[in-house]
């Protein structure tokens, strides 16, 4: 009862300002009523048309299509960066959240409780461990009694020349980045599957999915996220008959400690990509939301690029 009061607190808000992850604010009325409010102002100039009423059109939107109120989600790689970012949308649109990752989150649980009104919980796991994996699900159908959606984030980065590349290094990459990906989100669909209510599965690609980056050799790493790319078009078809939706984001530069690690080229991240800017983790904030919202319920099998226009090329050399 308090949980749906809190999500309905949460959903309320939306209309007004959410805070999102990194502590930027969205404000969606401002952006729906800039961009909705003339063409409503136009089309019933001669009526008694009230401009609350496009408020309360958008409100009801967001309420039955973007809202996760009762929904439990798995976040891989929650503890920080891009899946923190990740975690802390879901519980503001009224998720429970769980966060899987090798690390302690770098915002407590009882704090993310605190700013989100949602439950958390925190599980210490490694994708390269089937033992942990297995566990660390068990753990959140124990404490939250459910999985709806997950979010597979965890990954590591190599940025070395192709003739450099070790098996170790490689092997590494693909441990963690696909085949932890791809049994967290078996874990996430077997549960769904019992269930027998659907589900959302969002998996993290990269740009590197779909093209060479500039200033970086990251051909393993690529291959590893070309490898979800493509493992969110076929299991999107094999989980469609259970309800179950699968879509991968594509983000590009991002400002974590992840591209962080990369000191000699962030003016790189800065300065190529065609919107002019590195991205923020709350840039892939809404993308998100609505992959595991109801608003998606017809949306499978899809690939949304979040890069500042990166992946389709530049002109400005
Ligand atoms: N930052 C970018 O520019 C960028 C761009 C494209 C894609 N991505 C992808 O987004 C995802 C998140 O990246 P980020 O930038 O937030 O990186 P990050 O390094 O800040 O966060 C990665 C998280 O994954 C966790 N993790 C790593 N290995 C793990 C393991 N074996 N088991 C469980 N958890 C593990 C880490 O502890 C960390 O919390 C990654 O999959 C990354 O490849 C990032």
């Amino acid at each position: 009862m308090i949980r749906r009061h809190l999500a309905l607190r949460v959903v309320e808000a939306l209309p007004r300002q959410v805070l999102l992850p990194t502590g930027g604010k969205f404000s969606a009325p401002g952006y729906i009523l800039s961009k909705y409010a003339p063409l409503a102002r136009h089309a019933f100039s001669t009526s008694s048309y009230r401009l609350s009423n496009v408020l309360k059109t958008a409100r009801e939107l967001i309420d039955s299509k973007l809202s996760l109120g009762g929904k439990v989600t798995v976040v891989t790689g929650g503890s920080r960066g891009i899946g923190l970012a990740l975690a802390k949308t879901a519980a503001a649109l009224g998720s429970d959240v769980a966060i899987l990752d090798v690390h302690e989150p770098e915002t407590s649980v009882s704090q993310l409780e605190t700013d989100y009104g949602s439950r958390f919980i925190f599980q210490r796991m490694d994708v390269t461990s089937k033992i942990a994996m297995e566990l660390a699900f068990d753990k959140v159908v124990e404490d939250l009694g459910k999985v709806d959606n997950c979010i597979t984030c965890a990954g590591i980065a190599l940025d070395k020349p192709f003739l450099e590349h070790s098996w170790e290094e490689s092997r590494r990459v693909l441990d963690i980045n696909v085949l932890g990906s791809f049994f967290s989100a078996q874990l996430a669909a077997k549960q769904m599957v019992k269930q027998g209510n659907g589900g959302s599965i969002v998996m993290v690609a990269s740009i590197a999915a779909h093209c060479a980056i500039p200033a970086q050799r990251v051909s393993i790493y690529g291959a590893s996220k070309g490898a979800i790319k493509v493992l969110g078009k076929t299991l999107a078809v094999e989980m469609a008959p259970f309800n179950i939706r699968v879509n991968t984001i594509s983000p590009g530069f991002i400002e974590t400690k992840m591209s962080a690690q990369f000191a000699d080229i962030q003016d790189v991240f800065r300065t190529t990509p065609p919107m002019g800017r590195i991205g923020q983790p709350e840039d892939l904030a809404l993308a998100v939301a609505y992959l595991l919202g109801e608003g998606a319920s017809y949306t499978t099998g899809t690939d949304i690029a979040v890069t500042g226009g990166l992946h389709n090329g530049r002109i400005e050399v």
